[in-house]
């Protein structure tokens, strides 16, 4: 599917003002650290990890990760992943529980300006395992990127097919996120396992998001 010059809506409705933490914060991340690591041995190094030490993660490896995921690569605004019709309805969130030098809370993440807003403070971290089937990994890791779609502008031009292509694109993002990891020697998994109606009531996330999936790192 070509990329189609349409007009600039690519934005969701913006986060009702209730919703956002009070005096919300941003935070400009570091630059990306180079991925020096081989391609082949990223790709054989790969594999789901689960088990996390209890160490943060630094905020420059983090801001890697994200921009491994979903950082833009070219003037025109296209990413590291590619997007059906560069429409990129699919968002990023970060939850941050254990980051060297970012306060633990859950943020939205900008891949324009590589900024992270924080949308909620303090961590919620068993309650955000218990709504992914409770699972141990959750509850240990150190940070996860959280993808949520907006259909609006996807539907609008691919009708019924918006949703397989959203949860097509969230894939090449989260392979992106474990090649990176791989790189930078940190452990990750993919969570699909996901009640998306208890974390919308958990999370300050807009009505119109729905989410996808839950990409988790963290120390080995
Ligand atoms: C879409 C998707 C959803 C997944 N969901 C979970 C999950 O909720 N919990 C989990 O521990 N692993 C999850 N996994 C990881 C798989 O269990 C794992 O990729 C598989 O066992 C193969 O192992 P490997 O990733 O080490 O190659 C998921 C993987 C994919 C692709």
């Amino acid at each position: 599917m070509k990329p189609r010059v349409t007009p600039q809506d690519h934005a969701p409705a913006a986060m009702p003002a209730s919703r956002r933490a009070a005096g919300a914060s941003r935070v400009v991340l570091p630059e990306p650290l180079p991925l020096e690591a081989r391609l082949d041995e990223c790709l054989k190094r790969r594999r789901s990890t689960r088990e996390y030490a209890e160490a943060p993660i630094p905020l420059q490896e983090l801001s890697t990760l994200l921009w491994a995921a979903q950082g833009v690569t070219s003037p025109g605004g296209l990413r590291t992943a590619p997007s059906a019709g560069a429409i990129y309805p699919v968002k990023s969130y970060m939850l941050a529980f254990r980051v060297q030098g970012l306060a633990a809370g859950f943020y939205s993440f900008d891949p324009e300006q590589r900024t992270l807003t924080l949308l909620a403070k303090g961590t919620k971290q068993e309650r955000v395992a218990k709504v992914c089937g409770d699972q141990q990994c959750v509850a240990e890791c150190a940070a996860g990127l959280l993808l949520t779609a907006w259909y609006g502008r996807l539907r609008r031009e691919f009708g019924d097919a918006a949703e397989q292509l959203a949860l097509i694109e969230a894939g090449h993002i989260g392979q992106n996120w474990h090649l990176a990891a791989a790189a930078l020697r940190l452990g990750s998994v993919s969570i699909g396992k996901i009640d998306p109606v208890a974390l919308k009531l958990l999370l300050p996330l807009p009505e119109d998001e729905h989410p996808l999936y839950l990409l988790i790192t963290g120390k080995p």
